[in-house]
């Protein structure tokens, strides 16, 4: 398949060579190489205009859901996911990050658009760069999370329970002797069910004795999230990146058709890390590279509680900056297209406001 954009580089080693910046005496965080000089001076006049993408209200167009970091809104026949730019972490918002809604929003429109061969999808339009018109789905309550190797730090990662002893996760059985961040011998599923407020993970078999899907269903939708997660990878591998882990939704259109949901190989549905240097890293016993957003949480827990206090101190500018640095540097290594940033010269709420009302007259 032929994919536009520059794909076929081999990707610079952003993380070397680049210069040290300090977010407090505690910490210092690499600043990334490989975003213009203009995306700078973008991102700094964003800042000091305040102008990043916080919150939307779109008058009389139908119910609106706030999720952590997108907005929705249900036009019944159509959902309007606006991907803003909240950051959050420890179940808070953190900071708003310049340019990150639109990163997501349209690395997932580009994902989609580059997987129909593989299954149909419920995007229609991207009328504005943070905003994707879906058919509206009946969502299936499971999420299809997709591993490729055996890590992860959380209460629902591979590798937590593998550390524990367990061998069995999710109907998958790993072998003794593994290590934590090697590759699996094949990439495999571990489905969740959607809980309110904590995922848990759920056997096929659970799932489809449970009723939450029929055994037909389920055999489509795990044929289509492997072999999602498969193309993901060989693209991301020829742009210098692994696709460790994501996580997909499915739903069913109003004609029963299967259809991918909601979104598509983000940095924040999915873990990337720097291909180049992983074999040795691994054979040293160190963590894989990435580009990710660690030391903003870091700097939060050296700075204040934050499980526990009312107000969170305001994260500071250079660590914000860095972080959008980051997510545009993600979005180009991804689609191996340049990021070309929104007018920064509009007010996003205007602009998203206005965007909406054209799109429905
Ligand atoms: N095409 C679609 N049809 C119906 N629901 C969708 C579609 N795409 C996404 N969704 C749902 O929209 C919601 C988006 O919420 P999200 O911003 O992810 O917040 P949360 O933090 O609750 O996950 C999710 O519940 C997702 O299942
Ligand atoms: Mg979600």
């Amino acid at each position: 398949m032929q994919l536009k954009g520059g794909i076929h580089h081999a990707s610079p080693i952003y993380l070397q060579s680049s210069r040290q910046i300090h977010g407090s005496a505690s910490n210092s965080i690499e600043s990334v190489s490989g975003i213009s000089s203009d995306m700078d001076a973008v991102i700094d006049q964003v800042m000091q205009n305040s102008s990043e993408l916080r919150a939307t209200n779109i008058p009389g167009i139908g119910t609106k859901y706030q999720g952590k970091v997108r907005d929705t809104y249900d036009l019944g026949e159509t959902t309007v996911i606006v991907t803003t730019d909240r950051q959050s972490a420890f179940d808070r918002h953190l900071a708003s990050i310049p340019f990150k809604g639109q990163v997501l929003n349209e690395t997932s429109a580009w994902w989609m658009r580059h997987t129909t061969h593989i299954i149909p999808n419920a995007l229609i339009d991207v009328p504005d760069p943070n905003i994707s018109v879906m058919q509206k789905c009946t969502v299936f309550p499971v999420e299809f999370v997709c591993r490729g190797f055996m890590t992860g730090s959380t209460d629902t990662s591979l590798w937590t329970h593998y550390a524990r002893g367990e061998r069995e996760y999710c109907g998958n059985t790993f072998p003794d002797g593994m290590k934590k961040n090697e590759r699996l011998q094949c990439n495999v599923l571990t489905p969740t069910t959607k809980a309110v407020d904590h995922d848990v993970p759920i056997s096929p078999a659970e799932i489809v004795a449970q009723g939450l899907m029929s055994q037909e269903d389920w055999d489509a939708t795990r044929k289509a999230a492997l072999a999602l997660f498969e193309f993901g990878q060989q693209e991301a591998l020829k742009r210098g990146l692994l696709l460790v882990d994501t996580k997909y939704e499915f739903g069913k259109d109003p004609e029963g058709n299967i259809m991918l949901i909601d979104e598509i190989h983000t940095p924040d549905s999915s873990r990337y890390w720097i291909a180049d240097g992983y074999e040795e890293r691994l054979a040293d016993g160190q963590e894989p590279q990435n580009i990710d957003k660690e030391f903003l949480r870091l700097w939060f827990r050296a700075n204040c509680d934050p499980y526990k206090d009312d107000v969170l101190p305001e994260a500071p500018a250079e660590l914000v900056k860095e972080l959008s640095r980051r997510y545009i540097l993600l979005y180009q290594m991804i689609t191996g297209e340049e990021f070309v940033p929104a007018n920064p010269s509009i007010p996003p709420s205007e602009r998203i406001n206005s965007a909406i009302e054209n799109y429905i007259r």
